[in-house]
């Protein structure tokens, strides 16, 4: 039977299905509410034929070599994965997937939590009271800015990216979008959304939502020249991968004022945060929660479970990144 380790402790139904197909013993499940040490996790690695990893477990080149060259599949417990090599896997015939379509909207419903937070200043609005410093109602007390009837700009429009735009609709918003690849115009059409290259989406937009994945293109992707060229009123929120905004540059702009707000739900260096970032009143700052509900957690985890069982049954896993090896 082949072995499989999954490196955190997952909804139940997820590992019922690895046990049903491969036996109890076969599927190792580290039960620890913390993420794997590097040394621990390779040590486990040796002679396994599936990997489920968490988007905290960077599967590169040496991992894989450890693992041996019967490894067949890992399956990564998120729709990112930059945390894995695949060219390193694919060259190994190693079998890459993720998790796409069942956090989509989850994961829309807390960017567009995170807007609105930014936008009418929610955590420092809760700060205030808890800490007791809340004097009473007043004409001028903590206004923030509107979010119906504003333009929204969202960069990556893919599967979140749209249900960002789906929401936007219902807000009466207008909604461009910026992305390396432009829409056919009966689609752009279809969901309500312009296309505008990146300077005109940075100058004309009030909201800014980023959904692109993290790679060498896309790493702060927004740093200080994007910043000084939004609007002072304008909030940003990033739900994507952390390194896409230059979170140094993104805190002085916040000081400083030359942009309104932002909400951010990822980090450069999870989980630290930048110490100027936590010192502005101005940012919404949550721990990577964009599809931590109880229903898609049980979700991604049966889709990673059926991809390590279609790989190792030798069937095609459904969601392949790197479908060449199959
Ligand atoms: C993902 O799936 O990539 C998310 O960041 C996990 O919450």
């Amino acid at each position: 039977m082949p072995r499989v380790l999954v490196t955190r402790s997952l909804p139940e139904s997820a590992i019922r299905m690895l046990r049903n197909a491969f036996g109890h013993a076969e599927v190792q499940v580290f039960q620890e509410c913390r993420p794997m040490a590097r040394e621990e996790l390779l040590a486990r690695v040796v002679g396994i034929e599936g990997l489920l990893p968490m988007l905290t477990d960077r599967v590169d080149r040496e991992l894989l070599e450890t693992a041996g060259p019967q490894l067949r599949v890992v399956a990564n417990y998120a729709v990112g994965y930059n945390n894995i090599d695949v060219a390193a896997a694919t060259e190994r015939g190693v079998a890459v997937t993720n998790t796409p379509d069942v956090l989509t909207e989850t994961t829309a419903d807390l960017a567009w939590a995170l807007l609105m937070a930014a936008a009418r200043r929610l955590g420092e609005a809760e700060r205030v009271v808890r800490a007791g410093g809340w004097r009473g109602w007043g004409p001028q007390f903590m206004l923030g800015v509107d979010v119906h009837g504003k333009t929204l700009g969202i960069v990556g429009l893919g599967r979140i990216g749209r249900a960002m735009a789906r929401r936007a609709a219902g807000f009466d918003m207008r909604i461009l979008y910026y992305d390396a690849q432009r829409l056919a115009a009966s689609e752009e059409h279809s969901l309500g959304v312009e296309y505008a290259p990146k300077p005109l989406l940075l100058c004309e937009c009030d909201f800014i939502s980023i959904h692109v994945p993290l790679s060498p293109d896309t790493r702060h992707l927004f740093s200080g020249d994007e910043f000084k060229a939004m609007k002072r009123t304008a909030c940003l929120v990033n739900t994507s991968r952390g390194p896409v905004v230059d979170e140094a540059a993104l805190a002085q702009a916040l000081r400083d004022g030359e942009i309104f707000a932002a909400g951010l739900d990822v980090f450069e260096e999870e989980p630290k945060v930048l110490p100027e970032l936590l010192e502005c009143e101005n940012a919404v700052l949550i721990p990577h929660l964009g599809s931590a509900t109880h229903e898609t957690r049980a979700k991604m985890a049966e889709t990673a479970a059926a991809n390590v069982i279609a790989a190792l049954e030798e069937r095609d896993p459904p969601n392949c990144v790197n479908p060449e090896v199959l």
